[in-house]
């Protein structure tokens, strides 16, 4: 049974306060933390900060800890850490409200990821048999990882619109070779972009990625098209982006230079113009999947280049994985692809469900690290146990980005025979 939890304030990779959390069973203590980004929307769950400007700057989480320490610690003492969704319900029901804005959702997440890491040990079993078990599932999959290359848009001061450009290895046959795909990409870019632009190139965004002072696309796409060519197995690594297209959409118009400082106003692009953007470069370059291609208001347009079916169309900023979001594209058809960010739903009961709903409609489906991340590695047994084909945690560097990686390296090795990397099979799995 739980026997005490504990939370307190910690920093994330950004050095910005998060909520840390240790639950207590007779098993021992299990840790979770909760992740924060800065893409949030108004359909999200609440992250609760103290909002005191006096200290750091507002982005305190004293009140979320609290509420741990004080209210939910009460409710979930004696309580069983395998009944999952039991313990998810307490913490809904004490909260009350339907963004769980009263307890905060970093609260409630990070409590609920704790717990599923006592419910593991209480059973015995890898954290990602347990959320296996948690959904009903009996198949698991070790997920092809989306690593971030360059970094742009929010993540990075250089004046790329874009957010980010990933590399796929979906050639690689097990997961540690998938890895070292990565790792070798990341060391020939920076080679690349030092010849190109010099040392200085070589500055990383928030995710890792490299953070060049590029300003389109196909430069940025060119320096990692070249990158994959010299490490030897190009016909393996395909390429993926987060355009995050909301982070420069201007009315109904989309500007590609809303980061240079010199801009001529010349480069505004309508909905149809990004469609035969996108057109030209899955022409160009081995893209497979584009995240957020439109503003996340911008259905009409999202739906139809989806339909056009020629890539995975990825809601991230569209869905902010809400349900009732989700629900609208699936029965619309609107994309093709559920980006999940586990703390903007709350629950691992929850987290599940939407998983469900995602793979119900046969969508490819992104378990999805924030840019504020934390040392917990809870998404690489989520997605090995939800089989989610797909995992995006940053560059294949910085401590809270591979300690990502690295958990799925432990855990292929501990499957042995039994391991399956989802390779090829990565959007539907
Ligand atoms: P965020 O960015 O965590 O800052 O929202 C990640 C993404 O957009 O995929
Ligand atoms: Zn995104």
């Amino acid at each position: 049974v739980i026997t005490k939890v504990k939370a307190r304030q910690i920093l994330d990779s950004k050095g910005i306060p998060t909520v840390e959390v240790d639950l207590y069973t007779n098993k021992g203590m299990f840790r979770a933390s909760a992740p924060s980004g800065s893409s949030s929307g108004m359909y999200e769950a609440i992250e609760l900060r103290d909002g005191d400007k006096g200290t750091y700057l507002g982005n305190g989480v004293s009140r979320a800890v609290k509420n741990i320490n004080e209210k939910i610690s009460e409710a979930l003492v004696g309580m069983d850490p395998t009944l999952q969704s039991q313990i998810d319900q307490a913490m809904i029901d004490l909260d009350k409200t339907e963004k769980k804005s009263e307890l905060g959702a970093n609260a409630i997440l990070a409590v609920s990821m704790a717990a599923c890491k006592a419910g593991a040990a209480e059973k015995e079993v890898p954290l990602y048999k347990h959320i296996a078990e948690l959904a009903g599932r009996t198949n698991y999959g070790l997920p092809v990882p989306a690593f971030a290359l360059i970094s742009g848009g929010k993540l990075a001061g250089n004046n790329l619109a874009v957010k980010e450009i990933m590399v796929l290895p979906t050639g690689a046959r097990k997961f540690e070779e998938a890895l070292q795909m990565g790792s070798e990409t990341y060391h020939h870019l920076k080679a690349v972009i030092t010849e190109k632009y010099g040392a200085h190139g070589c500055n990383v965004g928030e995710d890792g990625g490299f953070a060049p002072n590029i300003s389109s696309l196909r430069e940025g796409l060119d320096l990692v098209k070249e990158a994959i060519g010299r490490t030897g197995y190009s016909e393996k690594i395909k390429i993926a982006i987060d355009v995050a297209a909301t982070d420069f959409c201007i009315g109904t118009k989309y500007d590609l230079d809303i980061k240079s400082p010199n801009k001529s106003g010349q480069n505004f692009k309508s909905g149809e113009d990004m469609i035969n953007m996108y057109k030209e470069l899955l022409s160009d370059y081995p893209i497979v999947s584009i995240e957020d291609p439109f503003d996340k208001e911008d259905w009409e347009h999202v739906k139809y280049f989806s339909n056009l079916g020629v890539c995975q169309v990825v809601g991230d900023d569209l869905l902010t994985s809400n349900p009732k979001r989700i629900e609208r594209a699936v029965q619309e058809a609107a994309c093709n692809g559920l980006l999940l960010k586990v703390n903007q739903i709350g629950t691992v009961t929850e987290i599940i469900e939407v998983v469900k709903m995602a793979k119900d409609a046969n969508w490819g489906l992104v378990i999805s690290q924030r840019s504020g991340e934390t040392e917990d590695s809870f998404i690489s047994d989520l997605s090995v146990g939800l089989a989610t084909g797909q995992l995006k945690a940053g560059a294949p560097c910085r401590g809270e980005r591979v300690v990502k990686y690295n958990q799925l390296l432990r855990i292929e090795e501990e499957m042995g025979d039994l391991a399956t990397y989802v390779g090829e099979d990565w959007r539907h799995c």
